[in-house]
């Protein structure tokens, strides 16, 4: 399939942008639709076309789509703790922003249509092993049931339009650009707690396993996905290999400010304990393989949140 122009909403915030860098790379012509909620326009790549707007808004999804073969639908409210009190804000702009730009696909040119959807979406599991797409999917909290609602859409009504459709379920994505607030990205996080000077804070007893995929190759798939013919289908995005939080906060501690502790808090509601990726699919069916690993890269992200960080 030859994609020309693409629209990338939520393309101001962390992985909408590094999709919307590897897009204009490709070639590709990129509109990025964002209401800069949590995105910054400065993320948005210089040849980019950008829309300040809001995905829940009909006429302007149509607009857009009017110009677009392809669609990278990125833009949520990405916070599974806070989810569990506001739901609604939840499924208001994750669910209902999705079916909005599924509204707006009908009689438009997209022919390809990419979901950034979740691990949030399957049950914990009892071991640090990896999990495959067919793993029971049971979300611990709003927003993984809203991903796994708008996953369902996404593919029942590209269906129904002709278009083909790609579910990327992304593992914890870490990187540069990662947008610090108090519940997405553990690393992003205790790096800044470290860099204050303040203890990095482990919830519960720091066991838990989670699957850490740079946001270059998360990216990367999202590009293997739109070049890759496939109908329907749904793919793990990982690395396969799990690190324990606490294993984390030691690693950045040695790095940035050993002489500070770790200090444990609450175990947090509504959050998987244990999530890695089988990404055997990924590797199939789009022939990806991620390129990064957290040893290697980070350095590189100290180095950014570095620049970034005001005290
Ligand atoms: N970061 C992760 O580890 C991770 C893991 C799994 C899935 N995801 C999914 O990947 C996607 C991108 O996440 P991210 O980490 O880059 O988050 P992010 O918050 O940096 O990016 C989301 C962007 O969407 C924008 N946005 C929010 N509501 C909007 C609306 N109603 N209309 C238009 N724009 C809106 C925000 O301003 C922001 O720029 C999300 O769908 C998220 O659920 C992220």
């Amino acid at each position: 399939m030859n994609i020309h122009r693409a629209l990338v909403t939520g393309g101001a915030g962390f992985i909408g942008s590094h999709i919307a860098q590897q897009l204009l790379e490709e070639g590709i012509s990129v509109t990025v639709v964002d209401n800069l909620s949590v995105g910054r326009r400065e993320h948005v790549p210089a040849q980019a076309r950008f829309v300040e707007g809001d995905v829940r808004d009909l006429a302007l999804m149509k607009q857009l789509l009017q110009e677009a073969d392809c669609v990278f639908h990125e833009a949520a409210h990405v916070s599974v703790r806070s989810s569990l009190e506001q739901y609604y804000q939840d499924a208001d702009i994750n669910l209902m922003g999705t079916l909005t730009l599924l509204r707006a696909c009908a009689g438009s040119r997209v022919r390809k249509f990419i979901f950034a959807s979740s691990m949030a979406v399957y049950a914990d599991s009892p071991a640090p092993v990896p999990i495959t797409e067919e793993y029971r999917t049971e979300p611990l909290a709003p927003y993984g049931i809203a991903k796994l609602a708008s996953e369902k859409y996404c593919l029942l009504l590209c269906k129904q339009y002709g278009i083909e459709c790609t579910v990327l379920r992304y593992f914890n994505t870490f990187g540069p650009r990662q947008t610090l607030t108090p519940y997405v990205g553990v690393i992003t996080i205790f790096i800044n707690q470290l860099l204050r000077g303040e203890s990095p804070v482990i919830f519960g007893d720091g066991t838990q396993a989670r699957d850490f995929v740079h946001v270059d190759d998360v990216a990367r798939a999202n590009i293997l996905a739109m070049k890759a013919r496939l109908t329907a289908e749904i793919i793990n995005i990982g690395t396969g290999t799990p690190t324990t939080v606490a294993e984390i906060a030691e690693l950045l501690r040695a790095k940035i400010n050993p002489g500070i502790p770790s200090r444990y808090g609450a175990e947090q509601k509504g959050e998987i304990k244990i999530s890695i990726a089988d990404i055997s699919r990924a590797r199939e069916k789009i022939g990806y393989q991620p390129q990064w690993s957290l040893p290697d890269t980070i350095d590189e992200v100290i180095d950014y949140i570095k620049t970034q960080h005001h005290p």
